[in-house]
């Protein structure tokens, strides 16, 4: 390029940035007009229609033992101003170095963008987004992101792919793990928690980042659990189920959407004018903009939905994806698209304009190495007080299901037997999508938690068999020390990469020979106590463990201080507050099971469930094996003296919801305390129950509290037959109650004012 044509463009570019000065990026301002319109403007009117193109085009980096590696041709594309965005580079000098190209050898300097999945953390890794969803503890779930946000900022990331925020009912789909499984209300809250968290109140500062709410939408409900699945569904279910979450993510602020990779009733949601442009434009006003997720786009060839790469460039950006990763049709098509006029100049100048915005709020342009900082990423991450949160999350996404004979918490006089192909495990423990966490060595495993409470010499170990085969070969020896011991601890589960992308299954009972395993140290030592510790990444069939094991406690995958979470449990130090997110099934065969279920003309009589034509299976109840917002604790909670305010309310009243909870155990603790309703009869059927609201509170042993909850004509909203939301006078049961178990007793009139 001419050099003084450079020199000048350069001048002209800090001329037009500066005349407009301006500073915050106030997260939730993506419902606002841009304050950076006409910085952007003076921008943009330099730049040429292949380098607006350039600001939609993501490529990914690699990595090896060094650090981020990034290819010849993308560095080259970088140089031509043909790329906006990297995903899968990061460090405080990875990103410096790709920067600097950037900044220094484009005609215009215009900073990259560098995302990357930081999704339980980043290097200091949180239980699996599931199990920090089984801690319904908002606080700690944005603290959490937050931290994340810190620790990934230091390292030269500007934007996370999450939070996932896809509502998800099948268990043998292998994300499950990644979202806050089955019910709107709570994947809302924590849709809100997570993109606070990562953004903070101030997106210019330089330890936040861009949220992207993903996939958008319905990617949880693909056919028979298999990832990337057809969906079809009506647009009834989609704006009472699937849409909310995403919803409250935009209400909450969130800067970017992910598209999803599956197809919605017929038309890949790559290419879905309907989501992007008229529901989440339109209808929901979001400012901010969408990423692909990676090759969805030319992924439209093979659904059958473009007719080639070309064709799916043309779809993508005319349905609103402005950004495209991975997926190269940008930068190879949308210029000849638009010449050819079948993309407008102002589609892409519009995308443009959003990535760039995002860029001038993060300050990219006041400084583009300002995430880039070596110190600040040395002091950073593994703070201790980060490792100290992950302790205290990891402790609290953990569900007691069973404990017989107060078989937990465990006294620390006694031999332990600790056995099992993950009681030693520091790799799997962090699960997946744990991108930039160290899988060996920086974890701690059930073996070394343990240690805190009982010396290494009252631990027996023996593996006894892996997690997926049928070698009995090591069986005897652990059998060995199960009868050496007082107590046996098994830590049994998944490995990691059995969930989250392309980790489907079809069977979710424990891999290879685990259950039969745990059968034999059972009939080797039946008097003693047998504490069953899980980790997995989805709701498994657990109906022989069960019967096998005194005390069950699932534990998802932990993260770097799971094994301290663990022991903090099992010794009493942290009294289990955990509920689940998602309904455990009894059989793979009752999938789909999810607690808000509608009712059918022949729901089963309580008293006669097996009776003859009505909706039930003829060799398994309907009832699940262990229900949405059940989790046991070591005390003992009573809820007493339900009341509402009134027995009738209008369209403007509050109804308030009173009830009293005991501590009436020996342990103190949090109770997850639930409030439900059910409308009785709408104009479209409505769920048998729904959660609205929950408090998770602390009491000590002894203590009572009076709990309060308020509820509007606004919280009984859905959208009816005709795609209007709205409440619907009549009758509303309400309870509140530790889990979705329970039947209703109480209820309402909504009037018609
Ligand atoms: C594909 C996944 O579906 C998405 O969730 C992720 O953010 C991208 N890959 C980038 O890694």
């Amino acid at each position: 390029m001419n050099r003084l044509f450079k020199i000048y463009t350069v001048i002209a570019v800090v001329l037009a940035f500066s005349i407009n000065s301006c500073t915050t990026g106030k997260s939730g301002s993506n419902m606002a007009e841009s304050s950076y319109d006409s910085k952007i403007d003076s921008l943009m009117s330099l730049m040429t229609l292949e380098e607006k193109i350039g600001q939609t085009v993501m490529y990914s980096g690699g990595w090896d033992k060094t650090g981020p590696t990034v290819s010849a041709n993308n560095k080259k594309y970088i140089r031509e101003g043909s790329v906006g965005a990297m995903l899968n580079v990061f460090s405080a000098k990875g990103t410096r170095d790709l920067q600097k190209i950037a900044v220094e050898e484009t005609r215009l300097g215009i900073p990259l963008l560098f995302g990357y999945d930081v999704i339980h953390g980043h290097r200091t890794i949180f239980p699996i987004n599931l199990g920090l969803a089984a801690s319904w503890d908002l606080e700690e779930i944005e603290n959490g992101s937050r931290i994340a946000a810190e620790e990934a900022s230091a390292e030269g990331i500007h934007w996370t792919f999450a939070p996932m925020v896809d509502i998800a009912r099948d268990p043998r789909w292998g994300r499950i793990s990644e979202g806050a499984g089955e019910d709107v209300y709570l994947c809302s809250e924590i849709a809100k928690a997570y993109v606070k968290g990562f953004q903070g109140d101030d997106l210019s500062a330089n330890n936040t980042i861009l949220a992207c709410a993903k996939h958008f939408v319905g990617y949880g409900a693909g056919q028979a659990g298999r990832d990337y699945h057809t969906v079809n569904m009506g647009e009834n279910e989609l704006r009472n189920t699937y849409l909310p979450p995403f919803k409250a993510a935009v209400d909450a602020g969130a800067e970017t959407f992910m598209t999803a990779f599956n197809e919605l009733n017929g038309v890949p949601a790559s290419g879905n004018k309907f989501l992007y442009r008229q529901i989440l434009r339109d209808e929901w006003k979001f400012k901010g903009f969408v990423v692909s997720d990676y090759t969805a786009i030319f992924e439209m060839v093979q659904h059958g939905f473009a007719t080639d790469n070309k064709d799916a460039a043309r779809l993508a950006i005319n349905a609103g994806t402005d950004m495209d990763m991975m997926g190269e049709v940008n930068r190879m098509y949308l210029k000849e698209l638009i010449e050819e006029g079948k993309v407008k100049k102002e589609t892409v100048e519009e995308a443009c304009r959003k990535i760039l915005e995002a860029k001038f709020k993060l300050g990219l342009f006041d400084d583009p190495y300002r995430y880039s900082d070596e110190a600040r990423e040395k002091e950073t991450i593994y703070k201790k007080e980060f490792l100290e949160a992950a302790r205290k999350s990891a402790a609290s996404s953990l569900v007691l299901l069973k404990n017989d004979k107060k078989a937990l918490p465990l006294t620390k006089n006694k031999t332990i037997a600790l056995i099992g192909p993950l009681a030693k495990d520091e790799e799997n423990i962090i699960g997946n999508w744990a991108a930039a966490g160290d899988r060996r060595g920086r974890a701690v495993s059930i073996f070394e938690g343990l240690q805190e409470y009982v010396s290494k010499t009252n631990i027996l170990y023996a593996q006894g068999c892996d997690i997926e085969s049928d070698d009995e070969s090591r069986f005897k020896e652990a059998v060995a020390i199960a009868k050496k011991a007082d107590v046996i601890v098994m830590v049994m589960g998944e490995d990691y990469d059995m969930s989250g992308e392309a980790a489907s299954r079809t069977n979710i009972k424990l891999p290879g020979n685990q259950t039969e395993f745990i059968r034999t140290i059972a009939d080797a030592v039946p008097n003693k106590q047998l504490i069953l510790v899980l980790m997995n990444g989805r709701p498994l069939d657990l109906s022989e463990e069960n019967l096998l094991a005194d005390a069950i406690l699932e534990a998802w995958f932990p993260g770097t201080m799971g094994g301290l979470g663990i022991a903090d449990v099992l010794f009493g130090a942290y009294n289990p507050s955990g509920k689940l997110p998602v309904t455990f099934p009894r059989n793979i065969g009752q999938i789909p099971i999810y607690y808000n279920m509608k009712n059918t003309g022949r729901p089963i009589p309580p008293d006669n469930p097996k009776e003859d034509y009505k909706s039930n299976y003829i060799d398994v109840a309907n009832t699940p094996l262990y229900p949405f917002g059940y989790g046991l604790s070591y005390t003992n909670f009573e809820y007493k003296d339900f009341k509402i305010s009134s027995k009738e309310i209008t369209k403007t009243d509050k109804l308030i919801a009173n009830v009293t909870i005991s501590n009436t155990g020996n342990y103190d603790g949090y109770e997850v305390v639930q409030l439900y309703v059910h409308d009785k009869v709408g104009s479209i059927t409505r769920p048998v129950k729904e959660l609205k609201g929950f408090q998770k509170v602390f009491l000590k042993k002894g203590e009572h509290k009076r709990i309060r909850f308020t509820l509007t004509a606004g919280d009984l909203k859905f959208y009816g037959y005709d795609m209007k939301f709205k409440a619907e006078p009549g009758v509303f049961e309400i309870a509140i109650a530790g889990s979705s178990d329970f039947d209703f007793k109480e209820s309402f009139t909504l009037k018609n004012d």
